[in-house]
């Protein structure tokens, strides 16, 4: 057996594809191991989308660089994921021990990149897209955890002005009907109860002509699948059939992560989100009379170029008003080929950052009142992994949360019926309500 280590940053896609690529590579005699030590391959699979982000993968490489030194056996070395995609060559040039450099649409051509490589005869790299060819390609996962990540589509065609995702990933590809059945009906069987639905604009699926509203009614009748959840969402891209699923299908969780960027319709116009204020509101507020527990979530840039004091009062009073549970928020940060890169009114780095401990501390008061509130409530929890403390365990609520719970190791990959005791900024602590497992 070769050893496998794949080290994946930033979104749910990569942490899917990082399963996808030792699958495919399972059949070359790798097996995935948690560290780098004495590895025969390391994976490094990127994201691009902040700067911040794509540092990082240089430091890690150097430390790769390290280790493959220190052993007998040199390790090949690749770096996958959306840097890979957006720098390609350049990264030959600034490390040039890398063996391969592979795209998000290539991984189905694993296999032969990796043996090339072993040959030793240079660089190899792979950055075509062809985004059938790569979900026709992979195999099926050998297991799974209770909950489970599975790609329905991928790439993005809309351009925000701050964005490197649609050169990234590519255009916008929805899987045909048939795979995602098929790759659902296998994860359930091998003990998923719980489906994330991915995409970089998942809820512009359109597979076969399917609306995403259709796709999740249909996968909502396999047996034992008990949860349906799905990210990321375009606001543009809430379409009628997906906010009635949300009132009519038991299965789909009550909580919509649905990033709105900024709170004013200056600053959605020049990051071209295609939506204002006002329209937002709205389909937050539709979504939220089709299921009235419905839990909100989003994303929020401050310090686009341009944006002035009033506009970033306006993502604050987004905040107030909808009073997310949860929420991501990031400095501006310029990426290279995107158009507000080259806007003249960049933002000064002390400003974003002073805007954006202020939007951070307003969304953590709200996300601890959301966690407060469901202080005496029963409700259903996915046991999914062992905390810290011997015999704890970490489960899963309706609305993302995690939740603490004592004694509980028998229970894992179970739904069970908890009471919440405690609520903190980043987590509930409970009792079980209800022993007897609800086994699907
Ligand atoms: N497809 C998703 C988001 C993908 S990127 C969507 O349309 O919402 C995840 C988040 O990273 C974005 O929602 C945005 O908040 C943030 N982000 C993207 N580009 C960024 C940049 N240049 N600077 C700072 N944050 C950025
Ligand atoms: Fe990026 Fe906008 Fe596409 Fe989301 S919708 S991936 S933010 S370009
Ligand atoms: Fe990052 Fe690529 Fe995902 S840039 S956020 S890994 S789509």
């Amino acid at each position: 057996m070769k050893k496998l280590h794949i080290k994946s940053y930033g979104c749910q896609m990569n942490f899917y594809d990082a399963g996808k690529m030792a699958d495919v590579l399972r059949p070359l005699g790798y097996e995935t191991s948690e560290t780098m030590d004495g590895a025969d391959l390391v994976i490094l699979n990127t994201c691009h989308i902040r700067e911040k982000a794509t540092d990082k993968v240089y430091s890690e490489l150097g430390k790769v660089k390290m280790q493959r030194q220190k052993q007998e056996n040199p390790m090949l070395i690749a770096v996958a994921g959306c840097v890979g995609q957006a720098e390609g060559e350049e990264i030959f040039k600034r490390a040039p021990y890398v063996d391969m450099v592979v795209g998000p649409q290539s991984y189905h051509t694993l296999p032969e990149i990796v043996s090339k490589a072993a040959r030793k005869t240079g660089h190899v790299i792979e950055l075509d897209f062809p985004a059938n060819e790569k979900f026709d390609g992979l195999p099926q996962a050998e297991k799974t955890s209770a909950s489970a990540f599975l790609a329905v589509q991928e790439g993005c065609d809309k351009f925000c002005t701050f964005c490197v995702v649609p050169y990234t990933r590519g255009a916008e590809y929805s899987r045909p009907v048939a795979d995602i059945v098929r790759e659902a009906t296998s994860l359930v069987s091998k003990g998923a109860k719980e489906l994330t639905l991915l995409g970089q604009n998942v809820n512009a699926y359109h597979g076969d002509g399917w609306t995403f509203g259709q796709l999740i009614r249909h996968l909502a009748t396999i047996d034992g699948l008990e949860r349906i959840r799905y990210t990321t969402s375009h606001p543009r891209d809430m379409e009628e059939s997906l906010i009635t699923a949300h009132a009519e299908v038991p299965k789909l969780m009550p909580y919509l992560h649905l990033p709105v960027q900024s709170g004013s319709d200056r600053v959605l116009k020049m990051m071209n989100r295609k939506h204002t204020i006002a329209e937002y509101m709205k389909t937050m507020e539709r979504v939220r009379n089709a299921r009235p527990d419905i839990a909100f979530s989003s994303d929020f840039i401050v310090g686009f170029p341009g944006e002035t004091e009033a506009d970033f009062e306006g993502t604050m009073n987004v905040v107030r008003e909808i009073g997310y549970a949860y929420a991501y928020s990031f400095a501006y940060s310029p990426r290279p080929g995107t158009p507000a890169a080259t806007f003249d009114n960049q933002v000064p780095e002390e400003v974003k950052s002073e805007r954006l401990q202020r939007l951070q501390a307003l969304i953590l008061e709200k996300q601890q009142a959301f966690n407060e509130a469901k202080l005496g409530q029963e409700m259903d929890i996915l046991i999914e992994r062992k905390g810290k403390f011997a015999g704890q365990m970490i489960g899963k609520s309706p609305w993302m949360q995690s939740v603490y719970l004592e004694n509980a190791t028998h229970l894992k990959g179970q739904i069970v019926r908890v009471k919440i005791t405690g609520a903190y900024t980043n987590s509930l602590s409970a009792i079980i309500v209800d022993s007897f497992a609800r086994v699907a």
